[in-house]
């Protein structure tokens, strides 16, 4: 079998059994050719909540699909690829926080969503990249624990001022790998290029860029820009896919190491597979944990 009919058997398969299928941008072009919604975490997990098919395939990694089943516990949701977790997700427990909070008792704490579903019964509110600003400017108390990672919390505190952050050494090691010595190149070699940055690089990435915030907040930056040339410091898919939504514009990769493994390990034959049977990792989360981090995740999307 080619791509095409892998493809074309996918989308016979996906309406003859009512699947719904959920891919994050990171994802790779011919996978995103056969969702029904692409997204950045934010996207994916309103769709997720609104979505009424049977049957859920996520295309992204392990939390991606955690949500989902969070929020549509009747369904079945399937990861196309049970291998592609996020390392940022599993980098802190549920031990740990509880440890953690005991020190700052009069806290919220707010959780980056790429948390698993244990860690997020423990917490306040969940944020993504693209909402995270908003709702921590929306929350009540003043002082925000806000893990686990501690350059988008970097990023979120410095535009609220006026609230006191504590931050914990976590992040995401795919965007943690660029460095000043990453920009300064880049922008040796393309002068005139506008550079746009993941909120999950370090401040000293962060620092230097015309643009920063969540991945469909680079892509639509970029597209509605009047100009050419952009560097782009996220994940490299998105440089793909911007060359190929936008061919009169130019854009660089940051650096060419700036590659997620995890979300790289899903293929096209993986979510046949699935829409087969015969395939994916199916979720099962036991009732407690699901209400408890429900509640986060709900909380989520009222204020974002
Ligand atoms: P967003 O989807 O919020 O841009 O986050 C990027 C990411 O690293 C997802 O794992
Ligand atoms: Fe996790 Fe980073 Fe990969 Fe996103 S890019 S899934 S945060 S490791």
């Amino acid at each position: 079998m080619n791509i095409r009919d892998i493809q074309e058997e996918i989308i016979r398969l996906k309406k003859e059994k009512d699947i719904c299928i959920l891919a994050h941008c990171y994802q790779n072009p011919e996978i995103l050719e056969v969702a029904d919604f692409t997204g950045d975490s934010f996207a994916l997990s309103v769709e997720a909540s609104k979505t009424t098919a049977k049957t859920v395939i996520m295309c992204g990694v392990r939390f991606m699909a955690e949500t989902v089943k969070i929020l549509s516990p009747e369904k079945k949701v399937l990861l196309a690829n049970g291998d592609a977790g996020c390392p940022m997700a599993e980098m802190m427990d549920r031990d740990l926080i509880a440890q953690v909070k005991k020190s700052y008792p009069d806290y919220t704490v707010v959780a980056y969503i790429n948390t698993t579903s244990e860690l997020k019964t423990i917490c306040d509110i969940c944020v993504t990249s693209s909402s995270a600003v908003t709702i921590c400017n929306k929350i009540e108390n003043d002082k925000i624990l806000f893990i686990p990672d501690c350059n988008l919390g970097d990023w979120v505190s410095k535009q609220i001022p006026n609230k006191e952050f504590k931050l914990l050494s976590g992040g995401c090691p795919t965007h943690a790998r660029m460095g000043i010595e990453d920009v300064e190149r880049a922008k040796a070699q393309h002068p005139d290029a506008k550079l746009l940055v993941h909120p999950e690089c370090k401040p000293e990435v962060v620092n230097e860029a015309d643009y920063a915030g969540s991945t469909t907040g680079i892509m639509k930056y970029a597209k509605e820009s009047d100009k050419k040339e952009f560097i782009i410091g996220t994940e490299n898919s998105i440089v793909t896919h911007l060359q190929m939504e936008c061919p009169d514009k130019k854009f660089y990769p940051l650096s060419k190491d700036c590659v997620c493994h995890n979300m790289k390990i899903t293929t096209l034959t993986d979510i046949l597979n699935c829409c087969k049977g015969v395939g994916g990792d199916e979720i099962n989360l036991d009732e407690e944990t699901r209400i408890k981090a429900k509640n986060c995740i709900d909380k989520m999307i009222e204020l974002g």
